[in-house]
């Protein structure tokens, strides 16, 4: 299978280049046909492997693109999960080339090359290793699994019409695991495995004032300012020691052992190259953690967004009729979203003073998921991982959140490895977004080691 591989390195980059060039947004309508253009795409690419069905499925937002080859059905089948649609590209003017125009540029992390382009981490690249992979395998006479594909287009924007899909078509998707690409691992040469991602609640809060900008001078106070009062409530959502206030947000919150912690805290970390690397001169956060236990094992509260009141030109003397804000709290097993949402909405509402009106919308959410290391399907990654890597891979949690682990064991019952090949430097969702070449073809070497390594633990 390596033979195979470095024999079609070009073409399995050209392929992605070609991918990456298809501006698939999910969250802007304006988009629309290039979300479908990148699901055809799949499509096609799809056809050209052998497989015994390809279908694009159509839903009320963005296309699903679903294949499956079954070879045997005493095998076990390994249901692949990733998504081509991608966040917007902007700040557009910070990007150093097109977010559509890949191109490929060394860095320090990445001297074999990067190639850089919106989606090259999340999920363009990590989700297309999988399709080079099982390429590979077919082509080399190595498919020891059935395989399928659930490749969506609406990741980005909460995966929306996904849940009513997987519920429709139980049978279609009947698996033994779940396969995903769509996170991170510590260090080219730090392999890891993650066991756990975030949950998240999302909401926008507004806070309304009198029924009309006023004159500050005239009214100012007299009158509660809106932007003064939002920023002072939000403020007050989180203690001196960085704990959020809200009552009975942590009452579901699994805590951890120390003996989960200090194997935590073996992972390799190093918290001058953590500020160094995004320009900070110290961390912050809860109080009693460590950075990578906040980022990854507690919950948060974060301002995502803030508006309100005059930001143009020069000086205008206004007191704003309203303001407004988004907010994320990035929960953790055993929290739930929806719950959650509840206790914010009726917390602020609560502390919001006479003076005003507030109303808090919410947004999608998503559960918080976590995967067990002593089991089959851990096993056969964490093996694939070692032959791959030549190390053992770490097993971490992560603080980012993929809503749709959750209910992919809820609905069908399936417990799912997360096996990313991405880093925190890729600068996935940002501006100059990369993905390192080593960690694409490392990816698709390693794919076909886990289907090898399960079908061996389960026969
Ligand atoms: N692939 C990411 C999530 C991720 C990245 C998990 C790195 C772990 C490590 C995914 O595409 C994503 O961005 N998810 C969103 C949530 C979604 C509801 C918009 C997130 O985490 O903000
Ligand atoms: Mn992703
Ligand atoms: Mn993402």
């Amino acid at each position: 299978m390596h033979n195979y591989i470095q024999e079609n390195k070009e073409r399995f980059l050209n392929e992605l280049i070609d991918l990456l060039k298809i501006p698939s947004v999910s969250a802007d309508p304006s988009f629309k046909g290039d979300v479908s253009n990148a699901a055809q795409f799949l499509k096609e690419r799809f056809q050209e492997l052998e497989m015994d069905r390809v279908e694009i499925y159509p839903t009320n937002g963005h296309p699903i693109v679903y294949a499956e080859k079954i070879v045997d059905t005493s095998l076990p089948t390994v249901l692949v999960y990733g998504h081509y649609d991608v966040q917007p590209a902007d700040p557009i003017e910070l990007w150093h080339s097109g977010p559509f125009e890949p191109v490929i540029k060394t860095t320090e992390i990445h001297p074999e090359g990067a190639i850089f382009a919106r989606g090259a981490c999340d999920d363009k690249g990590q989700m297309y290793m999988h399709l080079k992979a099982f390429e590979t395998m077919v082509k080399t006479g190595n498919l020891d699994c059935n395989a399928k594909f659930i490749i969506e287009g609406e990741e980005e924007v909460g995966s929306v019409n996904l849940e009513a899909f997987i519920r429709a078509n139980q049978a279609m998707l009947a698996a033994d695991v779940i396969l995903v690409s769509d996170t991170g691992m510590l260090a080219k040469d730090v392999p890891s495995i993650t066991t756990g991602l975030r949950g998240l609640s999302y909401v926008e809060v507004e806070v309304v004032g009198p029924n009309r900008d006023l004159h500050s001078g005239l009214y100012g106070g007299a009158v509660a300012n809106p932007i003064n009062v939002i920023t002072e409530m939000i403020a007050s959502l989180q203690d001196e020691n960085k704990h959020i206030t809200i009552p009975g947000f942590y009452d579901d919150v699994l805590e951890i052992s120390d003996e989960e912690r200090s194997e935590m805290a073996k992972a390799p970390y190093n918290e001058m190259a953590y500020c160094n690397s995004i320009d900070i001169k110290e961390t912050a956060g809860e109080k009693g953690f460590s950075t990578l236990e906040r980022a990854t094992i507690r919950p948060t509260l974060d301002v995502n967004g803030i508006w309100g009141g005059y930001i143009g030109e020069g000086a205008k003397t206004v007191l704003p009729s309203k303001a407004n804000a988004k907010i994320s709290m990035r929960l953790v097993p055993n929290q739930d979203p929806e719950k959650i949402t509840q206790l914010f909405k009726d917390h602020f509402e609560k502390i919001a003073p006479k003076s005003v009106t507030v109303k808090v919308t919410p947004h999608h959410g998503g559960e918080p998921a976590l995967t067990p290391i002593d089991s089959d399907e851990y096993r056969a990654a964490s093996l694939a991982v070692e032959e791959a890597f030549g190390k053992k891979p770490i097993p971490v949690r992560s603080g980012g959140s993929i809503p749709i682990i959750s209910m992919f064991e809820k609905i069908l019952g399936l417990k799912t490895i997360l096996m990313g090949f991405g880093l925190d430097s890729d600068a996935i969702h940002s501006p100059n977004e990369h993905y390192g070449l080593f960690n694409y073809y490392k990816g698709i070497e390693t794919i076909p080691l886990f289907y090898k390594y399960y079908a061996q633990i389960k026969k």
